[in-house]
């Protein structure tokens, strides 16, 4: 078991803890702060043991100077400092003497947010790249480290990895939540186990498949990757997306589990992805030449809810047509509703699914919205996390 925070006396320590507060932005405006609500309870905790907090996160990608302006942690800090009903001190740089100043002048119980640790990735990737120096660097400002930022748990990054090499260590309650929930429904699932994976593209999620069959009984696919297994199957597929380097694996990985991977059996097809499209509902066999497919339809509703209807544990990954648009929004819409009602563990990978799922008002419907898409998947391809690896064990 990993050590965790209440396994140190934080009083008067200068504790780092490093969150993924990595939300949209629009215009300066937080448009979901999920993932700084989730985050709220850890840098509290450490605040009321009498803790120095210093809050590290990445947001964005940040490749040269013009990305900084649009992916500053100040929106961050202000709704952090709201949440957590207290001052946050907000220091505009990642590294140097305001930063010293800022962490030497702390008092006992402040909270110190660095500005974005991927500023740092313009000269040479030092954060992505998990530079030595700069975990070096960042360490040096801390006695203690602590890991709460799931969503970034799949990458080694030396605000996570390189830190945590350094300070003696554990993870946050979300993190600890996330690690929780995922992993049991993961490796000691009550079955019937189903998995559904959305999402557009086969080639990312080749590993999530293999090894969804081995752990799942049965695997639900539906969006933009059905597709490349209908044109594995010889069926005409229109203007739909596909991953043509994937069809050989779709013919295998469906030939080897036909029993267990269920693939729509009809299609809401539209012209282009565009709100006034015209729509039609076709079995999967009939897309037409000048169509693509952009939801499922009723009929492979109806058989996903049978098979959902029996299971005891669900994790689900990636909307099943392009829920953005009203007119590709009811597959996705309706999958939530069955979710919803089901008496099972039900999971939702981060990202998009859990988008559709809060878009949709399910948010408190479920046993676990995961703050981590790219994080819960590669818990799903049955990897170790980089970021929790590295996290010491009691
Ligand atoms: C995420 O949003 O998935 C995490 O914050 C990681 O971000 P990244 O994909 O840019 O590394």
């Amino acid at each position: 078991m990993k050590k965790t925070i209440v396994d140190y006396n934080l009083s008067n320590k200068k504790v780092i803890i490093r969150c993924d507060l990595n939300v949209p932005i629009e215009n300066g405006v937080i448009t979901d702060d999920n993932r700084i609500v989730q985050s709220v309870e850890t840098i509290k905790y450490a605040v009321d043991a009498g803790a120095k907090v210093i809050v590290l996160s990445h947001l964005g990608r940040v490749k040269n100077e013009e990305d900084k302006k649009d992916n500053t942690l100040l929106p961050v800090s202000k709704r952090l400092s709201e949440l957590l009903e207290l001052p946050v001190i907000f220091v505009p740089c990642t590294r140097g003497k305001k930063v010293q100043d800022a962490v030497n002048n702390m008092k006992s119980g402040e909270v110190v947010l660095l500005e974005n640790t991927r500023f740092e990735d313009i000269d040479g990737k030092k954060e992505s790249g998990n530079d030595e120096e700069l975990g070096k660097y960042w360490a040096s400002l801390g006695d203690i480290f602590i890991n709460d930022a799931f969503g970034t748990a799949h990458r080694a990054h030396a605000s996570n990895v390189g830190i945590a090499s350094i300070l003696p260590n554990g993870i946050g309650f979300l993190v600890k939540k996330e690690l929780d929930t995922l992993g049991e429904a993961i490796n000691n699932p009550n079955r019937p186990f189903v998995i559904i994976l959305g999402g557009k593209k086969v080639s990312d999620k080749i590993a999530v498949i293999e090894n969804a069959v081995k752990i799942a009984d049965y695997v639900l696919i539906g969006g933009g990757m059905s597709y490349t297994f209908f044109k594995a199957f010889g069926y005409e597929v229109g203007q739909s997306i596909v991953d043509n380097d994937s069809i050989e694996f779709c013919k295998r990985i469906y030939e080897e589990n036909k029993d267990k991977i269920i693939l729509p059996v009809d299609i809401v097809t539209g012209t282009a992805v565009v709100p006034n499209t015209t729509t039609r509902l076709t079995d999967s066999k009939n897309i037409g030449e000048n169509e693509m497919g952009l939801d499922i339809g009723v009929a492979t509703v109806n058989n996903f809810k049978k098979i959902l209807l029996n299971a005891k544990t669900v994790i689900w990954n990636g909307p099943v047509g392009v829920f953005e648009l009203e007119k590709f929004a009811n597959g996705t819409k309706k999958l939530c509703e069955i979710l919803a009602n089901l008496r099972a563990k039900v999971i939702i990978g981060g990202g998009d699914s859990a988008a559709a799922a809060i878009k949709f008002g399910y948010k408190e419907k479920f046993t676990h919205i995961s703050t981590g898409g790219g994080a819960s998947l590669e818990m799903l391809e049955g990897k170790e996390l980089p970021g929790i690896k590295v996290i010491s064990e009691k």
